[in-house]
């Protein structure tokens, strides 16, 4: 019996079939008949969601998106020899830039990337490119690269490194509906290669998915010892039947800019006696599974409730009062925060 085959098997199977010998692949004769035909798939669009691109490649910022493309003899494309980190923009300013510009160059640094330019540069070039792009809300992403050169492993044949940034637009807002979690089977990365934010992303890939084939949100990573870790590209965080907020230890997974910020803002909720306390822990399966109260943590959501874990429910499996007012915490600092958090984009 035939096994059973995927959507895109099908799909280029009905291109050979369907056009049998006849099928021929077509040469552009020019860049001018590829730009139109480019720019053609572009018009179709209602709304363009990338408003503006930098490449040190090109050495600017690039507002026709049928130009934003990267090499494919980089290396970041074909050995994943690249980093990337995401900021967001929210009303028109940048939060937290600075923390993950860090975290960015952090990153590089253990994956062996030099920066083609200095921190201030790269800082001035991202305020830029967002000032371009006239978006008051979405995210910042951005790219360094081993660089162009070759196809080989070895970076020695990239003359430079490559910096690249896109500007997204997206509506996110504040989530607010509990959200259902399993564990996942993909096995999670090693320590060295999660605590840097390199573009090595597919254990993170068919993590959400085999949730999403579970009607689940997203996977819940648990370490060789047994110990929760992290989601595929979130944090996770509990809170348990003493009102503590209990966070696994960051040894083995990706220091998070949101859960860190968290961190520095829960004394409020202490203060006011809604909280006993947080700790960072090693917490089991089983501990986290009888928390009262669960929650991702990441940069867009900033919170998000988990209602539900392998079928089960978290707590009383509603969206927690405490989980909430943790996501107002990290919301109203990121719409009303310190100057220190919040860059304010220079619009022309
Ligand atoms: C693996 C992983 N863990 C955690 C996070 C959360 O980090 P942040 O709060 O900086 O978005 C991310 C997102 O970048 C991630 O990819």
């Amino acid at each position: 019996m035939e096994k059973s085959r995927s959507a895109s098997d099908q799909k280029s199977d009905a291109l050979e079939v369907g056009n049998g010998s006849e099928f021929k692949v077509h040469v552009f004769s020019s860049s001018s008949e590829l730009i139109e035909k480019l720019h053609e798939k572009w018009s179709s669009v209602k709304k363009q969601p990338y408003p503006a691109m930098y490449s040190s490649i090109f050495g600017g910022i690039i507002l026709d998106p049928a130009m934003m493309v990267i090499p494919i003899d980089d290396h970041m494309v074909h050995r994943g020899h690249g980093v990337f980190d995401t900021a967001i923009i929210l009303d028109g300013y940048l939060y937290e830039l600075d923390v993950h510009l860090d975290r960015f160059l952090r990153s590089a640094s253990k994956a062996k990337i030099s920066s083609p330019f200095p921190r201030s540069a790269l800082r001035s070039i991202l305020v830029q490119l967002s000032a371009a792009s006239q978006c008051k809300k979405g995210t910042l992403r951005y790219w360094l690269s081993t660089g162009p050169g070759d196809f080989l492993l070895s970076p020695a044949g990239c003359s430079t490194s490559a910096f690249y940034a896109v500007v997204i637009d997206d509506d996110f807002c504040q989530c607010k509906e509990g959200v259902k979690v399993i564990t996942s089977t993909i096995p999670m990365k090693s320590a060295q290669f999660a605590r840097m934010k390199n573009v090595n992303y597919l254990p993170n890939v068919l993590s959400k998915m085999e949730a999403e084939e579970k009607g689940a949100y997203a996977s819940i990573w648990v370490d060789e010892e047994g110990y929760i870790a992290e989601g595929p590209n979130v944090n996770v965080a509990f809170i348990n039947h003493d009102k503590e907020l209990l966070l696994p230890f960051f040894d083995k997974i990706l220091s998070g800019c949101t859960v860190k910020r968290l961190m520095e803002l829960v004394h409020k909720l202490v203060e006011q006696g809604r909280l006993r306390g947080m700790r960072t822990a090693n917490l089991t399966v089983e501990e986290a599974k009888g928390a009262a109260e669960m929650m991702f943590v990441g940069s867009t959501l900033p919170v998000l409730p988990i209602i539900m874990w392998d079928e089960q429910p978290i707590g009383n499996g509603k969206v927690g009062e405490l989980t909430m007012e943790l996501s107002n915490l990290l919301w109203e600092d990121m719409v009303a925060g310190p100057e220190t958090q919040r860059i304010p984009v220079p619009y022309v």
